[in-house]
């Protein structure tokens, strides 16, 4: 397993790899995605065994183009190419009805399929050298924290993966916000890096909450995913420093809190920054010798809400 530099050649080696059915984890503006030919369902398949993933669980494919689209999905409506037009290159993912080119293995065997077009170069090149479009979850193990950098990829992954290629820190560091068109309305089905709010003020129109109905028993609608090792306990506001605990501020506390243990999303409140340090952060408490880790609760307003749903999730898995 090699860690390589973006660098167009090594790019071009990554592409050629999943042109002969392998499997290679990339940067996006979100998470790293871990990607296999979404066409070719026995590199999907290598997915799931590297991220002990269930099969039930269904994939985002990663397009480079708009006409990629024609090799996944049947012809989209208008209201979600109205908001493609806005809002790719970029973190939205948009449900679609698939087309029967498609491997079910992708789908879940739904007969939809989440598609999303990232903006982050790299991996805009690399679908492009592929050639095909990328069937790409994010490159972690199953239910277990994401990754925002490479390191990340290697220390959940290692040598499962073929290749990494090392894109730095992702930017939006929190995965993309999937919704779904329905009888023309729009369903929200994961808070993420676009938030209601910005898709509600283009489109001129309530955006519904669908968190919990869907049917497909996806990770987003289990109690518990993007969890750490450690037990990780929300609180209102970290008041006290204690032996043997990790703390995740939100903001730059008012006392002193050592540095070894102690971790800022961003010291003025900026939620933007906040969420592209949440995962990188929690890796780093994770990794340090201690029993627990305290996290502060973030208001629940714009992007704040898709990092309390990532705070929640992690805490269940212990307080099941
Ligand atoms: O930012 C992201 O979206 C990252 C990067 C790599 O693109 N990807 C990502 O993938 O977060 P993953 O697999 O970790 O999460 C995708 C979510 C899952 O909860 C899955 O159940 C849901 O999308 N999903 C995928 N296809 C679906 C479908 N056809 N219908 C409903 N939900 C779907
Ligand atoms: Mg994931």
């Amino acid at each position: 397993m090699n860690i390589l530099k973006p660098t167009d050649a090594n790019i071009t080696a990554a592409a050629e790899i999943i042109k002969n059915g392998g499997i290679a984890a990339f940067p996006t503006e979100t998470v790293y995605g871990l990607g296999a030919d979404a066409l070719n369902p026995i590199a999907v398949a290598k997915i799931f065994e590297a991220k002990k993933r269930p099969f039930f669980d269904p994939l985002i494919v990663h397009i480079a183009e708009l006409s990629d689209m024609d090799k996944i999905t049947k012809r989209p409506d208008s209201k979600s190419l109205k908001l493609m037009e806005r809002f790719w290159p970029g973190p939205l993912t948009i449900i679609l009805e698939k087309n029967d080119n498609l491997p079910h293995i992708v789908t879940s065997s739904l007969p939809n399929v989440a598609v999303r077009m990232p903006s982050n170069n790299i991996a805009l090149e690399f679908i492009k050298k592929s050639g095909t479009t990328i069937a790409a979850p994010s490159a972690n193990r199953f239910g277990c924290l994401s990754p925002t950098s490479a390191e990340h990829v290697y220390s959940q992954l290692g040598s499962s993966v073929d290749i990494i290629i090392d894109g730095g820190q992702c930017t939006f560091g929190i995965e993309s916000t999937i919704i779904k068109i329905l009888e023309d309305k729009i369903y929200l089905l994961r808070h993420g890096a676009i938030t209601k709010e910005e898709i509600e003020e283009f489109i001129k129109e309530p955006v519904v909450l669908d968190i919990t109905s869907d049917k497909t028993e996806a990770p987003g609608q289990l109690p518990y995913h993007y969890s750490p090792e450690k037990q990780i306990i929300l609180i209102d506001k970290i008041t006290t420093i204690e032996e043997r605990c990790g703390y995740l501020f939100y903001k730059k506390p008012d006392f002193y809190a050592p540095e070894n243990s102690s971790k800022i999303l961003s010291e003025k409140g900026n939620l933007r920054e906040a969420a592209a340090n949440l995962f990188s952060h929690l890796h780093y408490l994770d990794r340090l010798d201690i029993d627990i880790i305290y996290a502060e609760k973030i208001e629940e307003k714009g992007l704040g809400i898709a990092i309390m749903d990532r705070l929640n999730k992690a805490s269940r898995k212990n307080n099941k």
